[in-house]
């Protein structure tokens, strides 16, 4: 919706962002007192499980998970942080004086960024220009795109593999039942 929605119907697109940023704090803050499944500590691994689980993928070899797998997981960290970096850099740019808050940038990469004609008055502070923050903010929002494809095509194939509905198990929370060789 804020996607859709950038540059053609500000209100909308904000309130959209907002509703994105609320979400992911409700997730942020499940991520720690939800249930067992839904934990950060339960489903983060670091990059070499995650490496090894994408490797077994090509084999056809991974095993089946009841709550995320290693490589779900990264993806989940890499949407919430897109999701709060577009959101942050949108709310960034709604005010200028917000772009005081942020840290000075050193003096290589402000004069870089000088020139900009991108029309908007009373904007850049500590080296930051709007042009810069709505760049950044564009690319967050682009790459957050090509995750969420990424992810939908990693729910289909592990769907496909493990012959459940795993889009089904994310609204209801049930899995098909463990066997022997499933992770817990
Ligand atoms: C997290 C969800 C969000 C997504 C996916 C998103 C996406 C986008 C996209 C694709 C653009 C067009 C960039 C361009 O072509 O220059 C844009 C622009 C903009 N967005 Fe967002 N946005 C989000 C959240 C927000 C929020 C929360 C705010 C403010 C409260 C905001 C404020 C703006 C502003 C002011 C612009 C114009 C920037 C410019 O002219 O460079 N956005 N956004």
């Amino acid at each position: 919706m804020a996607w859709l929605s950038a540059e053609e119907l500000d209100t909308v697109h904000e309130i959209a962002g907002y509703v994105v940023a609320g979400l992911v704090a409700f997730r942020l803050v499940w991520g720690l007192i939800g249930p067992r499944h839904a934990r950060f500590a339960h489903f983060v691994k670091g990059p070499r499980a995650v490496l090894a689980y994408l490797k077994d993928m090509t084999g056809g070899r991974e095993r089946r998970y009841l709550g995320h797998n290693p490589a779900g997981g990264a993806m989940v960290i890499a949407l919430l942080l897109t999701l709060s970096g577009t959101a942050f850099t949108g709310w960034l740019l709604e005010e200028p004086d917000r772009m005081a808050m942020l840290p000075e940038l050193p003096q290589i990469v402000a004069p870089a960024w000088a020139d900009d004609d991108d029309g908007y008055e009373g904007y850049g502070q500590n080296g930051y220009s709007a042009e810069m923050l709505g760049d950044v903010h564009e690319t967050l929002a682009n790459l957050m795109l090509l995750l969420v494809a990424l992810h939908v095509g990693g729910v289909i194939l592990a769907s496909v593999r493990h012959k459940e509905n795993l889009a089904r198990a994310m609204v209801t929370g049930d899995k098909r039942a463990p066997a022997p060789s499933d992770m817990p």
